[in-house]
């Protein structure tokens, strides 16, 4: 093809070319288009450590930004415990698993249910970890689950009554670290830990949470306020915690070696991304669908979002002096409101975040405990009303099991003479 073409130049000269001014419209075009690419695409992480053997809890892990940070970090050999909303039996889980430990090579990739949207869920897994003995190994946890409600769909509440954006993005993480605190605190001093928190620049444009129990308030709800302020509210508490584990006296004298550190992935194509985008709506995604260039060219891939976590998992500055720094673009920015360290609003929204999971978990508690009891009493009445027919083993013995126990009665009793 190229001598035919050659050839063609050779014999006949090259074809009519267009004017210039056309041809500098086109280079024109195609150079913004490479430049947004280029712009859009972020920054690559150029920091690596040796993960083999290094235990990372992620939440988040099976989708989007999450699962590109998971496979990252399996591909180099840490053990993978992701917590995820579907018990590890679910087949969308095995398989998940399956493919990512033959992806990766790495065969210690494990699943643990927890689901976000519940309290309970995050009080059983995290208490079942911290009653470990020795304490259980921990180097990092990678909290990057999130939700939110797409425009124009109406608020969305828990099982257990509580906004859900404030409860997945949040108070999950609020409570799980919570839990976790003493098993984080018991790390060996020389052990490098981090928690990493999934954040995002709309926290800037959120209203202040104050001590949460606006974020409860239909009156005060809109998708974009919701999830602005649930991760307004991660980053206030993302400092406290820091304050928290940097109080820690431990026992040998040695000075806490775990830190926070804030990561901001930019805007990317995930399932959440398309989700807020197509308003979780058909005819959203035959829009997103028919307009996907636009999103190629303006957003990232979820490898490229993953590139700022991957960072803030390896760089080895990040684990040497103060915890609670903000990493976008693979590279530590400041915080763009003074809420995020103030001090005051963090003790307020601390002790509002207890209070609520204390009353929370009381009333479930009482709810699960008059359930149970009403489930008992239903069985008991159930099998007395059963007619002899119907009670358990009377289909055994009227399918020859009688004959059965005629026989070994009468064996007994002749081992009895
Ligand atoms: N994408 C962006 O442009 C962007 C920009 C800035 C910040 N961020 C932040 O980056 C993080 C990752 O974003 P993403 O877009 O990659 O997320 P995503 O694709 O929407 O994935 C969200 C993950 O959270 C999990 N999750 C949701 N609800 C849960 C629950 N109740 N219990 C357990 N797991 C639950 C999901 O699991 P299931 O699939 O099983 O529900 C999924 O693995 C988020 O924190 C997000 O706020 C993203």
């Amino acid at each position: 093809m190229p001598i035919h073409i050659a050839a063609e130049a050779f014999y006949n000269g090259f074809p009519n070319l267009p004017s210039w001014w056309t041809m500098l419209q086109v280079a024109t075009v195609f150079a913004v288009v490479a430049l947004l690419k280029w712009y859009s695409t972020g920054a690559s992480n150029s920091s690596e450590r040796n993960m083999h053997g290094k235990v990372v809890m992620i939440t988040g892990g099976t989708s989007g930004i999450g699962a590109s940070v998971t496979s990252n970090l399996a591909e180099r050999g840490a053990q993978i415990v992701l917590l995820t909303h579907q018990p590890p039996s679910d087949m969308f889980i095995v398989d998940y698993i399956e493919d990512l430990r033959e992806r990766t090579g790495n065969e210690m990739i494990y699943a643990e249910q927890v689901d976000l949207s519940s309290l309970y869920s995050i009080r059983q897994f995290a208490t079942k970890w911290i009653d470990n003995a020795p304490p259980r190994r921990l180097d990092m946890i990678v909290l990057a689950a999130a939700t939110l409600t797409p425009p124009g769909k109406p608020r969305v509440l828990t099982r257990e009554g509580l906004e859900e954006t404030w409860m997945v993005n949040y108070l999950a993480n609020f409570h799980l670290l919570s839990i976790l605190s003493p098993s984080i605190r018991a790390q060996p001093p020389d052990r490098d830990v981090r928690i990493l928190f999934a954040t995002c620049s709309s926290y800037i444009q959120s209203p202040p949470v104050d001590d949460g129990t606006v974020a409860m308030k239909q009156k005060e709800w809109s998708p974009s306020k919701a999830y602005a302020r649930s991760k307004l509210a991660l980053m206030i508490f993302g400092q406290a915690f820091q304050k928290h584990l940097d109080a820690y006296k431990r026992p040998d004298g040695m000075p806490m070696n775990s830190r926070v550190v804030f990561v901001d992935p930019g805007y990317s194509r995930t399932p959440g991304m398309r989700r807020w985008l197509t308003r979780g709506t058909l005819w959203g995604l035959a829009m997103y669908l028919s307009m996907w260039q636009a999103a190629w060219m303006l957003l990232k891939s979820a490898e490229g979002g993953a590139q700022s976590f991957l960072y803030a998992a390896m760089e080895a500055t990040l684990g040497r002096g103060p915890g609670g720094k903000l990493i976008k673009e693979c590279l530590e920015l400041d915080f763009a409101r003074v809420d995020v360290k103030d001090e005051k609003i963090a003790k307020k929204l601390w002790e509002g975040s207890e209070k609520l999971i204390e009353r929370v978990e009381r009333e479930e508690a009482v709810r699960r405990a008059l359930e149970k009891k009403e489930f008992e009493e239903l069985e008991r009445t159930r099998t007395q009303t059963q007619t002899p027919a119907e009670k358990p083993g009377a289909n055994k013995e009227a399918a020859g099991g009688g004959t059965e126990n005629k026989k070994s009665k009468s064996r007994r009793q002749r081992k009895a003479k």
